[in-house]
């Protein structure tokens, strides 16, 4: 399965700090925003991943991140052609990844728990081997800034909505997703929704429909933010900080997954050290290769 990460639009709840500077490349705690979706998509196991972004941030992605063989992974880049909606920046890498399923992740969105890799990838099973599609949801107090699921007593999703001013529950619909090859299909069928934007819920919406889609609720031992606001910001940054320094581990650290997974050497970690200078990132992976090479 290939990966999407959606990195385009303009930012506009964080202006002006968006202005000049794309959302995804700004500091969470201590290193872009990119680094957590990108991180869940590694910790997966995938390697083949997708950009979707505003033509004029390309050069400074590839700045960041390159082809993405320094990470043992296999990054390409598209350009978003007009700010539509997710559904509308999925379908832009139809040329490459049409007839395949995929799993989509939100640029935005930051995820942790104990636990979500083997979850992930039992869900990615199921859509690779079964068809469907995958959605997991998450209790929050202000369910209206997202997608919502309603249930049923049984505990299967009755109902999809895109920001309902009356939400019939507060399980959000957090921005990762898997679908099968139909995917691309479903895409074409889609309208623009009353705000003029192709919805992914709407997406997700046929599949449940069609009796396709499945809902994994993550519950109370997983932490899931959406860095869109500067409240929402500033509360992932504070988070990512005290779990750091508590544990003294990194959160969302893409070479230290890499080198976790087999796909790159501790050598190839050193040269990023180099580059890197001495900072706190440096110091960090130093401490990795010791760790590794003991
Ligand atoms: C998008 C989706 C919404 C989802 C949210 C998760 O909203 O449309 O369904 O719940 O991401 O982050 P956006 O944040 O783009 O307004």
């Amino acid at each position: 399965m290939k990966a999407v990460i959606l990195a385009g639009g303009r930012g506009t709840r964080l202006f002006p700090i968006t202005v000049a500077v794309n959302k995804h490349l700004l500091p969470v705690y201590n290193k872009p925003m990119i680094y957590y979706p990108l991180s869940i998509l590694m910790l997966m196991g995938l390697r083949d991943i997708i950009i979707v972004l505003n033509g004029e941030d390309l050069p400074a992605f590839k700045k960041l991140l390159g082809n993405g063989e320094h990470l043992g992974i296999r990054l390409k880049y598209v350009v978003q052609e007009a700010p539509l909606g997710l559904a509308h920046a999925l379908k832009s890498t139809a040329s490459l990844l049409e007839g395949q399923s995929v799993c989509l992740v939100l640029g935005d969105n930051i995820f942790f728990g104990h636990g979500l890799p083997a979850l992930l990838k039992k869900a990615r099973r199921e859509v690779e081997e079964g068809g469907g599609a995958a959605i997991f949801v998450y209790q929050v107090h202000d369910p209206e800034r997202y997608g919502v699921a309603e249930f049923d007593e049984k505990g299967r999703v009755l109902r999809l909505e895109e920001k309902p001013r009356r939400p019939s529950s507060n399980w959000a619909v957090v921005g990762l997703y898997f679908y099968d090859s139909q995917v691309w299909d479903f895409l074409r069928l889609l309208k623009p929704s009353p705000r003029g934007e192709y919805e992914i819920t709407g997406i997700n919406q046929i599949y449940l429909e069609k009796g396709l889609l499945k809902a994994y609720r993550l519950g109370r031992g997983f932490t899931w933010f959406d860095a869109g606001t500067p409240e929402s910001f500033l509360e992932a940054s504070e988070f990512v900080a005290v779990y750091e320094k508590r544990s003294g581990k990194m959160l969302a650290c893409p070479e230290e997954i890499a080198l976790a997974n087999g796909w790159i050497s501790s050598e190839e970690i050193l040269s990023r050290c180099n580059m890197f200078g001495d900072g706190l990132y440096s110091q960090y992976l130093k401490r990795l290769i010791e760790e590794h090479t003991r």
